[in-house]
Parts: C-alpha cells; sequence; structure tokens
C-alpha cells in the first residue's frame, strides 16, 4: 500500500521540482502562481517527509521481527513436509561451494539477508580472496590476503614424494590441532570472511562493490537493476546466471525540496585474523529440520556440508558479553580500511571499549557491538550495545563521503550541537583457513596468462597435446594428486573442478595435478581422511525472534533429555541427572542518593565457581540497575568465607555508589 503512495508522490515531486526550476528561469511569476508553488513545494516537503516515516517504519518493524543474520536461500528442493525445503541451508549452508580450479575465489550462492532492518538479497557471490586496503584509504579498495608459506620442513625434502609426506603431516597436525611436533598454527591461517553493509551516495551510477570471477550485477544502473528485479519478482523468473540482486533506496533527507537518495550495497571480504582461532571452538549448530530430510546422525553432521557452525570459545553454553566473535571484529575495520582510529564523542560523551578495564577510548571505526559511557556529572558507568535489540549488528564509523550521512542537532538551553554519522555493518560469514597448499609448487609449475593455458583446444587431458601449458589464475592446477588419493567425498554440481588434470612443466611433461584452490572439505587425504577448511558461521535472522529463541530452547531440551529432564513438568524416561548450577550473587544495596536506593546481581557458572573457591579472581559485569552498571573483579576470602569485591569499574575498590565489598550469595 505504503510502496504505491510512495511511487506516486515520487511523480509529483520530479514533476514539482523539475518544473519549479524551469519556470523561475524564463519568466516573471504572478502573485497568485508564486504562491500556489510555494504551496506546492510545502507539500512535497512534508509528502517527502511522511516517505521517510515510511521507510523507517518497514525498518524498524524488521529489526523487532529478528536479528541481523540470513533469512534464506532460492528455493531449490521441497518435500511433503515443510522440513524438506530450503532455509539458510540448501545443498549446503548459505549454499557455499567449491570452485577450487580458481586460485582466490570462494564459492556461494545468492542469498537475503538483514542488516540493520534492511532486507536484501544478493546476487550469485562466488568472492575473491581479499581484505580491505592496508595502504589506500579509497572507499572500497581491497588487497589479496596473502596465502601462508610452505613450511621449510616440506620445501627442503629432496623428493616430490617425500614433500608429499610431510605435507600431508601437517594437514594431519592441524586436523588434529596437535601443534607440538609440528607448529601448524604458522601455516594454516584462520580468516573471517564477513558480509558488510551499508547506505551509499552513489545512487545514479551502478558501482560492483566487489570483486568476483565469476559473476556480476547484470545491469547498466541501479535504475536498470532495480526494474530487472520488479520485474522478475513479479513475472516470477529468475535471471538464469544469478546475476540481479535486490538492494533497497531510500530517500534519506530532503533540502529545499530537493530529495536525496542513498543506495543500500553489500560486499564480501576476507581479514586474516591476528589470532589463531582453535577449531575446537567452532561448534556445530542443530538445523534439526535439514537433519530429519536428510536424515543426518548429529555425531556425523561436522563433516556435511550443511553445517552451520558458531563460536563458542567456553566450552559450555552460558550468558556472554565482550566474546572472542567480538575481539575477532575489533580488528576489522569499517569503509575507513586498515589504520584507522575514530573516537565516538556524540554531545561530548565519550565511548569506550569494553574489553579494558577503565577507560580507553573506542576505536568506532572498526566493528562492535558493545561499548561503555561514563556518564557526564554523576559518575557511574553505562554498558550499551548498539542497536536496540540486535544481537549481531556489528557496526563501525566511517569518514567515507560515499557512505550516507545523518546528522541532528541537540540543544542545551541556547547551545546547539550538530552531529554527523556516517556508518556501515557487518556479520560474520565464515571462517576459512587459508593452508600452505596455495603456494605449494613441488612440480615448479609455471604460472601463466589464462589465454596460453588452454590455447589450442587444451582440456587438462593427461595426453602432451592435451594437458594444460602450465597453470593461471583460473587453471590453477598444482597439487600433485598423489597427495590426495582417492575421489571427493561429497560433490556438488556447482563445483568445476575435476579431481586432476594434466599440466605441462617447464620441460613439457605432463604431470597429474589437482586443482589448489579454496574447499569447504578437502578430498580424503592419505592417513590423514578429509580436512574441513570453510566453517560457515553467519547468524540466522530468524533466531532472533521469540519463537527462534523458544524453539532454540525447547530443541536443547528434548536432544539433551537427560541433561535437561529437572526442566520437565513431568519426569520423562530415565534417570533425572545433577544439575550443574549457576550460582547467582547480590551486589548489597546502596542507600545513597544519588542515585537512588538499588543493589544489582550477577551469575557465574559452577566451573567459574569453583575455580574462584579455589583461589581465582574473576571479572563480571553486573546487571544493569538504575541507569548504570559495575565492571567488577571479585575473589573468596577462604578465610572468613566470604566472596568479595577486589575491584569497582574504574580499579577503585569502593564502588562509587557506595555499595558494599561483600558480596550475597543467592540462593535459588
Ligand atoms: C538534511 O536537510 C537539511 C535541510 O532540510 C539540512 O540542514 C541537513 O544538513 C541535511 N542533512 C544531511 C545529512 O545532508
Ligand atoms: C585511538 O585514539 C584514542 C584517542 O585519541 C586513544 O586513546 C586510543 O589509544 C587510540 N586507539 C588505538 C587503538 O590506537
Ligand atoms: C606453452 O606456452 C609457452 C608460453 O608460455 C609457449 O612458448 C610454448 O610453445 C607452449 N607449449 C606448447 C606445447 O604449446
Ligand atoms: C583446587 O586446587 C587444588 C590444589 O591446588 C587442586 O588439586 C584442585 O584440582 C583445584 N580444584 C579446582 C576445581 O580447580
Amino acid at each position: 500500500m505504503w510502496q504505491q503512495y510512495l511511487i506516486a508522490s515520487l511523480a509529483v515531486m520530479a514533476a514539482v521540482t523539475g518544473f519549479t526550476a524551469a519556470a523561475v528561469a524564463t519568466v516573471q511569476l504572478d502573485q497568485d502562481t508564486a504562491a500556489q508553488l510555494k504551496n506546492l513545494q510545502q507539500t512535497v516537503e512534508s509528502l517527502g517527509r511522511q516517505m521517510m516515516q515510511q521507510q523507517t517504519f518497514v525498518e524498524e518493524r524488521i529489526r523487532s521481527d529478528g536479528m541481523s543474520g540470513i533469512k534464506t536461500l532460492r528455493h531449490q528442493s521441497e518435500g511433503t513436509r515443510p522440513y524438506y525445503g530450503d532455509h539458510h541451508i540448501g545443498g549446503a549452508a548459505l549454499s557455499a561451494h567449491d570452485h577450487a580450479d580458481y586460485d582466490r575465489t570462494i564459492g556461494l550462492g545468492e542469498f537475503v539477508a538483514v542488516m540493520n532492518g534492511v532486507d536484501f538479497r544478493t546476487r550469485h557471490n562466488d568472492y575473491k580472496f581479499k581484505m580491505p586496503s592496508r595502504t589506500s584509504k579509497n572507499f572500497n579498495s581491497v588487497e589479496d590476503v596473502p596465502f601462508p608459506e610452505v613450511p621449510p620442513a616440506v620445501k627442503n625434502k629432496r623428493t616430490v614424494q617425500e614433500q608429499i609426506d610431510e605435507m600431508r603431516l601437517w594437514f594431519k597436525a592441524f586436523k588434529e590441532q596437535d601443534y607440538s611436533v609440528r607448529d601448524y598454527r604458522k601455516y594454516f591461517k584462520p580468516n573471517l570472511c564477513y558480509l558488510e553493509g551499508g547506505w551509499t551516495l552513489n545512487s545514479k551510477t551502478l558501482d560492483e562493490p566487489f570483486e568476483s570471477d565469476r559473476h556480476h550485477l547484470d545491469a547498466t544502473s541501479w535504475f536498470d537493476l532495480q526494474e530487472k528485479i520488479r520485474w522478475t519478482s513479479y513475472a516470477g523468473s529468475k535471471s538464469n546466471l544469478e546475476n540481479f540482486a535486490f538492494l533497497p533506496t531510500v530517500m534519506y533527507n530532503i533540502t529545499d525540496g530537493i530529495p536525496q537518495y542513498a543506495q543500500w550495497n553489500y560486499r564480501i571480504v576476507c581479514h586474516p585474523l591476528k589470532q589463531d582461532v582453535p577449531t575446537s571452538y567452532l561448534k556445530v549448530q542443530d538445523d534439526l529440520s535439514t537433519r530429519l530430510r536428510r536424515k543426518y546422525r548429529w555425531d556425523k553432521m561436522e563433516n556435511q556440508r550443511a553445517a552451520r557452525f558458531k563460536i563458542n570459545e567456553f566450552g559450555t553454553e552460558r550468558n556472554t558479553q565482550y566474546t572472542l566473535m567480538d575481539s575477532i571484529m575489533a580488528e576489522i575495520p569499517g569503509k575507513d580500511n586498515y589504520g584507522t582510529n575514530i573516537s565516538d564523542a556524540a554531545f561530548g560523551l565519550m565511548t569506550y571499549d569494553i574489553s579494558k578495564t577503565g577507560y580507553v577510548p573506542l576505536n568506532a571505526g572498526h566493528y562492535h557491538r558493545w561499548y561503555k559511557v561514563a556518564r557526564a556529572g554523576a559518575m557511574g558507568l553505562q554498558i550499551n550495545h548498539r542497536g536496540f535489540r540486535d544481537e549481531n549488528m556489528w557496526m563501525a564509523m566511517t569518514t567515507q563521503r560515499n557512505i550516507m550521512p545523518l546528522t541532528v542537532k541537540r540543544c542545551q538551553g541556547r547551545n546547539c550541537v550538530w552531529e554527523t554519522r556516517r556508518v556501515t555493518y557487518a556479520i560474520p560469514l565464515e571462517m576459512i583457513y587459508s593452508t600452505p597448499l596455495s603456494n605449494w609448487n613441488p612440480y615448479n609449475l609455471e604460472l601463466k596468462q589464462e589465454s596460453i593455458v588452454s590455447r589450442n583446444g587444451r582440456s587438462g587431458g593427461s595426453q602432451a597435446n592435451k594437458a594444460f601449458n602450465g597453470t593461471s589464475t583460473r587453471h590453477f592446477y598444482r597439487t600433485p594428486v598423489e597427495f590426495y588419493h582417492g575421489g571427493t567425498a561429497e560433490r556438488d554440481a556447482a563445483d568445476t573442478a575435476r579431481n586432476g588434470a594434466g599440466v605441462l612443466d617447464r620441460k613439457g611433461e605432463v604431470k597429474q595435478c589437482a586443482p589448489t584452490g579454496f574447499r569447504i572439505m578437502t578430498p580424503s587425504i592419505d592417513g590423514v581422511g578429509a580436512v574441513r577448511l570453510r566453517y560457515p558461521i553467519f547468524p540466522v535472522h530468524s533466531e532472533g525472534s521469540t519463537v527462534g529463541m523458544e524453539i532454540d530452547a525447547l530443541k536443547r531440551a528434548v536432544m539433551q533429555m537427560s541433561t535437561y529432564s529437572y526442566l520437565y513438568e513431568e519426569i520423562p524416561l530415565g534417570q533425572p541427572l545433577p544439575v550443574d548450577d549457576d550460582v547467582t550473587f547480590h551486589v548489597r544495596d546502596s542507600y545513597r542518593n544519588p542515585p537512588g536506593l538499588h543493589g544489582h546481581d550477577f551469575t557465574i557458572t559452577a566451573a567459574e565457581h569453583k575455580a574462584m573457591l579455589n583461589g581465582t579472581e574473576l571479572q563480571v559485569t553486573t546487571t544493569y540497575n538504575l541507569a548504570h552498571n559495575h565492571q567488577l573483579t571479585i575473589y573468596y576470602n577462604k578465610n572468613n568465607q566470604r566472596y568479595l569485591i577486589r575491584k569497582c569499574d574504574d580499579d577503585t575498590a569502593a564502588c562509587w555508589d557506595g555499595h558494599s565489598s561483600i558480596l550475597t550469595r543467592v540462593r535459588v
């Protein structure tokens, strides 16, 4: 309904603004016409404001329906029950697939995502293994993510067979995460590939935001793309090459009757992590509908392409605040690229880094969710999360002129300040481990121009006249086939690479080589098995709704029936187990005013409690009450058997608002 209204008012606006410009230039208007024009201009302006309201309304509605995350893939299959259909998992999680014959192309299909209330649809992504530029501040400027080195222990072996044997042992060490003999951590590097979205100002010329070897937006302008999407949505058809995307437009301001538009755009880029991420932190998520449809057992799920993961560094399920994912995202810059440091001090209120004790200004130019502010006037700390309720909204500020600005005015008495913000959003998509294979070239094959390799009908056959003449970035066959032994475990129609191809070396001899590029799972390696290299860790939009939360709780209680039998209203069959209870504490009430009578609580896990009884100090954040939290360092005093506060907020022992340093354990 409102869209029709929108289109109609747009038409009026275009007509009027065009007309005014022409009219003012040529004729002197009589008073009546002038008054009428002014009237029209005001009407257009108020219609424009209403349109902006409608857009905000739609976004707010989506924001409260679920969190930033993936909604769905393109429909490919269905069945006699709803769970036979596709959602965020189809043939594979997020329709991930391999293009292992390309050196740095990562296969990923089309999907619908929500970021901060913006619902959009991508083209077939097939993104490249690139990162934001470390040297250029230019908009969307990227560079290749460096590939890991080959371990000297492999390179120094004399024969190809010896190199193969040694390389297998490095893969084995990585798979078993055993760095005692072969420290794989220097050669198997975790990279976070993430989806970044934002409102851009180049709303006329179509702007391909990220490179793909295989796909590009099939349109000449944003308008052309919108027309094509409208047509395919109306007629139910499809770009057979999957090269259309639905990227919405907003009117974000109106100045003197002239509307200003912004265009939503997104890209997928990667960031090589500074820290190692043990694969044991990547926990399979139970997408039960997928398991039921395919009859996948739980213990086999991890090796399926349908598996979706989440980072959990705690080894248990629990409440969290600043997590490993936050420290990873904090390494990633927004649109200002690496090397930026932007402080966020809206209206004189500085935001601080929640991961640090005391008050260290937050680098808001990098992606973050949590921040803290010290309230002006009164002391006291407030811990906040970006957005109203969106666990997955990582945000970064930017100074890029190509990102939509929003400005707001705040007055204190007659003192007015303007604040302008430009931001982009990001969510994690997948953790990809790069391996020494990319740089390993035991046959010393030459990297050539694309056109030379397959010239004269060379198609990778094993005869000298059919073998590829060297390798190229799109014919990246460099790994001796003997490295794997045996075929690929699971195959997908979108996989373009074969098990192996003939390649001419520098002497013109044919070598059988396997494709070397990125894969979800490697083919089975002799003595090692298949090794997972891509871990999809995208969040799911609907999991952020009340229904999503309840279903997840129910799934957990049903799947681990004996552990959670204490939850049941009636005891199911089987022996109930003792509960590993959390321990809750109360920070004793303070009567000081301001801020007024209040106390706080916090909860720790049974394991943390055990460690505390043993002399370990813990860092906790209290509940939010009377507009503040406390960050506490707490310990247990064995002599008087008391739980005590060692530090409260900014390194001082006593809390600013006079809480007792003695904590009360709450029995529930
Ligand atoms: C939006 O328009 C108003 C005038 O209507 C102007 O004062 C303001 O600076 C504009 N904001 C931005 C971000 O361009
Ligand atoms: C960023 O700038 C702030 C304020 O100038 C400074 O306190 C902080 O240490 C800087 N952060 C980094 C990571 O350089
Ligand atoms: C292979 O390519 C090289 C150029 O890189 C060319 O000189 C050579 O003749 C080609 N070999 C064959 C057998 O076509
Ligand atoms: C507590 O400390 C003792 C002695 O150092 C140790 O044997 C025990 O395993 C510890 N228990 C826990 C829960 O850490």
